[in-house]
């Protein structure tokens, strides 16, 4: 062990999700039992948790570069959120009076709001501001406790729009390395401007010219598709995932947000990580993704501020099937990045128990990236948590849902 780069963390209150091995996705009853470890140390080295074990048995100190006291705080794992669109230009607090005043999200769309409008903008904003922008809500999300995270095109509908979101998601990942970064082509999020009235067209300039100039760059790892009413149908959706796949890019698509889509099972056939959104399940849907790969997301940001249904999480995990929980977070349907809230909402709003919404944020939404090395307290495993004042019990964290509880951060072995 180096010891320019070793760390001890010494009392702490409770050790929060520590397994011995990768844990890998957790389902059904899993995501309740939630391991944890009374008054204890951990020990980082370099980018890795190094090891763990209560503070009877605490190595001595003078073998720390640094040594941090907790005093009695818990400590978690970092959030990984496994579905974000934080590269976006501006805001759409102007829709934000129409969607009060009654105006649902589709009617703000058709009316040429929405997304595009989201587009027009991006469309006329710089590489670099949007990149500024977007760096800041990344912040932003790691100082809320975010330690891996998934981010999306979508905003651009042209090629050059998209290829200037994807090149300001490569910026972040090489700025900021502390943050697992994933990035996901989104170029099926609406039909661009140009395109309107011609749908078919649009996806066919999606195959032809979008999908080779993102593979040019390698710069996705997933694909996505917004399918679902008044959006794109699940023949298109399929057209997409296959011309997508001899590029290497899994799909992780939207699906069921406004209706039930059949987004779930064109997903399912083409092997995509993850389905998000779900706020429309059938058991024809949980019989779709049983034995399947495929990790159900749901997004209970967007329900919130939407309005809309909650997804049915305890269908979901009543059935044995892993669910992970991610922010959305989105100028349109969901404006926050905080994985605490997320969590929160899911006891609140999904009846999950405390253990399963921590399950949900963390080492489920790293699965739904295709890590499995961050999330959880595991020797070997990045050193990505955070540690918040004494707690009453593990489910004051998502009872007290604003009171800033988180005291300090580290990312990758580095406080931030
Ligand atoms: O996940 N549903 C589609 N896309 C986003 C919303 C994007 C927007 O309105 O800007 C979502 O909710
Ligand atoms: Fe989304």
């Amino acid at each position: 062990m180096n010891d320019s780069d070793t760390l001890l963390i010494k009392n702490i209150g409770i050790l929060v999700g520590v397994y011995d091995t990768a844990p890998g996705v957790l389902s059904g009853e899993k995501m309740n039992r939630l391991p944890v470890l009374d008054n204890a140390w951990l020990a980082v080295a370099g980018e890795k948790i190094a090891g763990f074990g209560p503070m009877a048995e605490c190595p001595a100190e003078d073998n720390f570069r640094l040594v941090f006291d907790a005093c009695d705080g818990w400590l978690f794992p970092c959030f990984c959120d496994s579905h974000t669109h934080l590269v976006y230009p501006g805001s759409r607090d102007g829709e934000f009076r129409d969607k009060i005043a009654g105006m649902s999200y589709e009617e703000i769309a058709s009316r040429g709001g929405g997304i595009l409008n989201s587009a027009d903008l991006l469309n006329r904003t710089s590489e670099d501001d949007l990149y500024l922008s977007a760096s800041h809500r990344l912040r932003q999300c790691m100082s809320f406790g975010t330690g891996a995270i998934e981010i999306k095109s979508g905003y651009g509908l042209t090629t050059e729009g998209e290829l200037k979101m994807l090149r300001v998601i490569r910026r972040l990942r090489d700025d900021f390395p502390q943050i697992e970064i994933r990035s996901t082509f989104l170029g099926a999020h609406a039909v661009g401007r140009a395109y309107i009235g011609r749908q078919g067209e649009y996806v066919d300039m999606i195959i032809r010219e979008m999908l080779p100039a993102v593979a040019a760059e390698r710069l996705a790892d997933y694909v996505d598709v917004f399918c679902d009413n008044g959006f794109f149908t699940v023949d298109e959706t399929a057209r997409i995932l296959e011309a997508a796949k001899p590029y290497g890019l899994r799909p992780k698509i939207h699906a069921n947000e406004l209706a039930v889509s059949g987004g779930v099972q064109v997903g399912v056939t083409h092997n995509a990580l993850s389905v998000d959104h779900l706020e429309h399940i059938t058991d024809d849907e949980i019989e779709a993704l049983m034995g399947s790969d495929t990790i159900p997301t749901m997004l209970p940001g967007a329900s919130f501020f939407l309005g809309l249904p909650y997804g049915n999480a305890r269908k979901v995990i009543d059935a044995g099937m892993p669910l992970a929980l991610a922010s959305d977070y989105n100028p349109g349907s969901s404006p926050s990045g905080s994985m605490r809230f997320v969590s929160s909402l899911g006891c609140i709003k999904m009846h999950l128990t405390p253990e399963e919404s921590i399950s949900a944020v963390t080492v489920n939404g790293a699965a739904a990236m295709g890590l499995d090395n961050i999330g959880a307290i595991v020797p070997g495993f990045y050193a990505s948590f955070f540690l918040t004042t004494p707690l009453p019990s593990l489910a004051y964290l998502q009872y007290a849902y604003t009171e800033p509880l988180i005291t300090r951060v580290f990312l990758k072995g580095h406080s931030i």
